[in-house]
């Protein structure tokens, strides 16, 4: 794997937590943003995640 590929995998820069973690807690039932951030911090840091995060829940 690249340095790129790593880089996009990730959904929050500010806290570095990636797609597949998020899709994972939606596989095990988050359905709103706050239980992700609560679990993972992701939209705690700058908020630019928060819209790809919703994309996620929403898909
Ligand atoms: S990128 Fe997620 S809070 Fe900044």
């Amino acid at each position: 794997m690249t340095v790129s590929e790593i880089k996009e995998d990730i959904i929050c820069d500010c806290t570095g937590t990636t797609y597949k973690k998020v899709q994972q807690l939606i596989d095990d039932g988050a359905t709103t943003l706050d239980e992700i951030s609560d679990a993972t911090g992701v939209c705690t840091g700058c908020g630019a995640c928060d819209i790809l995060v919703l994309e996620m829940l929403e898909a």
